[in-house]
C-alpha cells in the first residue's frame, strides 16, 4: 500500500514535471512572423507540385505533366568529364551558334565540374564574366579547381540554393542550364530567380537530351521535349525565340525576357 502510494506521488510529481516540460517546448515550437512567412511561402510553392510514387529515377514530384528527375551528384561527376563528349554533344555547335560577345555576362546554371563553363568564359573574354552557380558544394570546389588548373580568370562560381540561384537582379546577358532544367527539384522558383537575374531582353538557353528521339539513348526524365520546355518557361513570361537543332543528340531552347 505504502509502496503504491509512494509511486502514485511520484507518478503525479512526474505528470506535473512533464506537463511543464511540455509546455516550455510548446512555447518554443511557437513560429515567430518570420517563420510563418516562411511556412506560408512553402505551401504556396507545394500547390504548384503534384506529389507521387517516386518512379526509379524521379524524386515524386510531379510539376506541369512530368516527374522531375533526382538530381545527379557529385560522385559521378567524372561523367561529366568524359573523353567522348565533345564528339557525342559538339559544344562548339552550340557555342557557335549562341554567338555571345566579348565582354557579355553569361550564367551557368548547373554548371557542375564547369565544363561548359570555361568554354563560355573564352567566348565572352577577359572583359567578360561566367557566374558558374551550382547547388553541390562539392561541384562548386571541382569546378573551382578546373578553372585554376586551366586558367581561367572570368569564372565566377556561386553556390545557388535549391530554389535561388543568387545571382544579382538584373546582371545577365545570357542564362544557360545544359542538362539539368529537368533535375531541378523546384523549377518554378528556379526559373523566377533567373528571370530575375537576366538583364531586359537577356536570354535563357535550356539544352536538354531530345525527348522526342527515341535513340538518344538517356533515361526518360533525364531528357525533355521541345513542346514541355516552352509550357514551362513561357509560364514564367519568357518568350520563344528559336530552337536549335544542329547538335546531334540535344535541342538548345532560346527564350528572350521581354
Ligand atoms: C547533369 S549535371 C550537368 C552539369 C553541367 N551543366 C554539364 O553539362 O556538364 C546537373 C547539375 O545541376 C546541378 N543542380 C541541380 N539542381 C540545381 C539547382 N537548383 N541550382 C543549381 N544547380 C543545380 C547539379 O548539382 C549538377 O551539377
Amino acid at each position: 500500500m505504502h509502496r503504491t502510494r509512494s509511486r502514485n506521488c511520484r507518478t503525479s510529481r512526474t505528470h506535473r514535471t512533464l506537463a511543464i516540460l511540455l509546455a516550455c517546448l510548446s512555447a518554443l515550437a511557437l513560429p515567430s512572423s518570420a517563420d510563418t512567412g516562411v511556412a506560408a511561402q512553402a505551401a504556396a510553392a507545394d500547390t504548384r507540385y503534384e506529389r507521387v510514387v517516386p518512379s526509379r529515377d524521379g524524386i515524386g514530384k510531379r510539376y506541369m505533366g512530368r516527374e522531375i528527375a533526382g538530381v545527379m551528384g557529385w560522385e559521378g561527376a567524372q561523367w561529366l568529364e568524359r573523353d567522348s563528349r565533345a564528339r557525342e554533344e559538339r559544344p562548339e555547335l552550340l557555342l557557335r551558334a549562341l554567338a555571345l560577345a566579348p565582354g557579355m555576362t553569361v550564367a551557368d546554371i548547373g554548371a557542375g565540374t564547369g565544363y561548359y563553363a570555361w568554354q563560355l568564359a573564352k567566348q565572352v573574354g577577359p572583359g567578360g564574366r561566367v557566374y558558374a552557380v551550382d547547388v553541390q558544394p562539392e561541384m562548386i570546389s571541382m569546378l573551382d579547381s578546373q578553372m585554376a588548373k586551366r586558367g581561367v580568370r572570368n569564372v565566377v562560381s556561386v553556390l545557388g540554393s535549391e530554389t535561388s540561384v543568387k545571382l544579382p537582379v538584373a546582371s545577365v546577358d545570357l542564362a544557360i542550364m545544359v542538362d539539368v532544367y529537368h533535375e531541378l527539384a523546384y523549377p518554378a522558383e528556379v526559373l523566377d530567380s533567373i528571370v530575375r537575374a537576366l538583364k531586359p531582353g537577356g536570354r535563357v538557353v535550356f539544352v536538354e537530351y531530345r525527348a522526342e528521339d527515341p535513340a538518344v539513348a538517356i533515361k526518360p526524365l533525364h531528357k525533355m521535349s521541345e513542346t514541355q520546355v516552352r509550357r514551362e518557361a513561357t509560364a514564367h513570361g519568357l518568350q520563344w525565340e528559336r530552337s536549335i537543332e544542329s547538335l546531334p543528340i540535344q535541342h538548345a531552347i532560346v527564350f528572350r525576357k521581354p
